[in-house]
């Protein structure tokens, strides 16, 4: 917008109206707000919501949509590497109208790319680097790089270029703008840039800690300094998504279980991805939770050995059931961590006073909160779908199940993240590659040497013999 447009009345009101649309006084906005189609269905099902659907995060953090499609184009040097938002690991499937986990939401007039938990709760495999990648809704995302999207985000809107003269003209040439839209645009432009360049300051902590790299973030430490108003520190809550198969009966959620309810936790994961009280929609997440209780593990996709899985299985009934069996005395609890002897950066970063303050911040609504705790150690996680939930330990520390079954000084110092295709072999994700010599996508070196990223610990099963351990892989492999 020139500034002499700008003299007008006109367009100050235009410019007031983005503004507020922005998200700066989003109550507003929310009147303003009309209904859109969910993965272009406007009756959705359950399945399209969880893949497209609003979490109520939008008015707080949505990108305007023209903007947030043509930027790869105008800043290709700010992504980890080629192939657009794929560089960040975001999947957008041939056909489909918006990527998986970006959801598109119309406010006032203009349309906005949001965030769901389907952008981190899907995961994606390929059996060999020349087939398509099969598609796991629900699945934790072993590829999704938020870290490295947010920072794409922040780095473009601060460029000088980040002007009207530059996105419009890129825009135009991939959708025709009203006259109105064009003016919504030209004024979103500024109000985006000091949005962005507001909400890189709060996540400024995670600059000074090792990255999180694909597939891992510091969930937690932002709600502690943001919404929780707690003051920064310098713990790392570093943790590798999850995924949300067989939640049904679980005792505590989370890599340390954090919280008993899978209600809260659902509401929590939209409030913590932006939503507000005010914008929840208490039935979309109702529709959520019941989408979550009916997703199914998915099976390993390549051949097993009955034979020697028969025989892994009575080494797992040994070694390994009382934390992961069906009826193990300690599954799905909290094992202490002196006894587990993984990485303990992330047990530090939540304490009964992060567990207070959340309670009580959202202790008064209906739906409120009260089972935040803080229970020291990690989960004993049920090892459904286990092929897939690569890397492994809840820092993600240990690219494969073979090398988990290693003493630590074995296991891999350092490996690539972020790579689809898939190792039977090994039994997790190919990760001794740095990129992808056929779509130029670029992986993450984990340093296991960093604060956080240590892959000591877990040490069951190290102790058994060559032939043994191949035949506990088997068996595990049908978990
Ligand atoms: C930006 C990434 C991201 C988004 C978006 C996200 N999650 Fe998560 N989720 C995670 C990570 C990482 C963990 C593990 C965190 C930890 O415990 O340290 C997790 C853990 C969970 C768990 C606990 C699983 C278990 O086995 O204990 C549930 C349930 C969950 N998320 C549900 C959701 C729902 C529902 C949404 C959307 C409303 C959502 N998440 C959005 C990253 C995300
Ligand atoms: C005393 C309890 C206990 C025993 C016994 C035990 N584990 Fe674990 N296991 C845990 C805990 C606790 C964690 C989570 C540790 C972490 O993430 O830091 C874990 C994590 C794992 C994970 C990583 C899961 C993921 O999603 O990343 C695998 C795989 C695993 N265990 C396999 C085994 C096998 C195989 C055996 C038997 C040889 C075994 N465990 C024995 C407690 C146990």
């Amino acid at each position: 917008m020139t500034l002499r447009g700008l003299r007008s009345p006109r367009s100050w009101l235009v410019v007031a109206f983005a503004v507020v649309a922005f998200g700066w006084l989003s109550v507003w906005v929310l009147f303003f707000r009309v209904g859109t189609d969910v993965c272009g269905d406007a009756s959705p099902t359950d399945e399209e919501l969880f893949r497209c659907g609003s979490i109520g995060a939008e008015p707080q953090l949505g990108v305007p949509y023209w903007i947030w499609v043509v930027l790869p184009d105008v800043f290709p040097e700010y992504l980890p590497g080629p192939g657009g938002y794929e560089s960040v690991g975001i999947i957008w499937e041939d056909g489909a109208s918006t990527p998986i986990g970006v959801p598109v939401v119309e406010i006032g007039e203009m349309q906005r790319a949001g965030i769901n938990c389907a952008l981190c709760h899907t995961s994606s495999y390929r059996v060999t680097a020349e087939s398509e990648p099969v598609i796991v809704l629900g699945g934790g995302s072993q590829r999704f790089d938020l870290q490295g999207y947010l920072r794409f985000l922040f780095k473009s809107s601060s460029d000088p270029r980040f002007t009207a003269g530059v996105l419009i003209p890129a825009i135009e040439e991939v959708h025709e703008l009203s006259t109105a839209e064009r003016l919504l645009y030209q004024a979103a432009i500024p109000a985006m840039r000091g949005a962005l360049k507001s909400q890189s300051e709060d996540f400024a902590f995670a600059d000074r800690n090792p990255d999180w790299g694909p597939g891992r973030i510091d969930p937690f430490n932002p709600i502690k300094f943001g919404l929780l108003g707690q003051p920064e520190d310098e713990t790392i809550g570093n943790s590798d998504m999850m995924p949300l198969w067989n939640l049904g009966g679980r005792e505590v959620l989370h890599w340390d279980g954090l919280n008993s309810s899978l209600t809260e936790v659902i509401l929590s994961s939209a409030i913590g991805d932006g939503a507000r009280p005010k914008t929840l929609d208490l039935a979309v997440m109702a529709r959520l939770e019941r989408y979550i209780l009916e997703l199914e593990v998915p099976a390993y996709p390549f051949e097993v050995d009955d034979e020697l899985a028969a025989a892994g299985a009575a080494l797992f009934q040994t070694h390994c059931a009382a934390c992961h069996g069906l009826d193990g005395e300690q599954t799905g609890l909290v094992v202490l961590p002196g006894e587990v002897g993984t990485d303990q950066e992330r047990l530090g970063m939540w304490e009964q006073k992060d567990a207070d303050a959340y309670n009580e911040k959202y202790g008064g609504y209906d739906w409120g909160f009260s089972s935040f705790q803080d229970i020291d150690g990690y989960v004993a996680v049920p090892l459904d779908g286990l092929w897939l939930r690569a890397p492994y330990l809840h820092n993600g520390s240990v690219p494969t199940l073979r090398d988990l079954l290693e003493l630590p000084a074995l296991r891999p110092t350092s490996f690539y993240r972020g790579y689809d295709v898939y190792d039977p072999e090994q039994v997790g994700f190919v990760s001794d590659v740095a990129e992808d010599a056929e779509s130029g996508l670029v992986f993450f070196l984990y340093d296991t040497t960093l604060r956080g990223n240590s892959n000591q610990g877990h040490l069951w099963g190290t102790e058994l013999s060559a032939n043994q351990k191949d035949a506990l892989l088997e068996y595990l492999k049908t978990q």
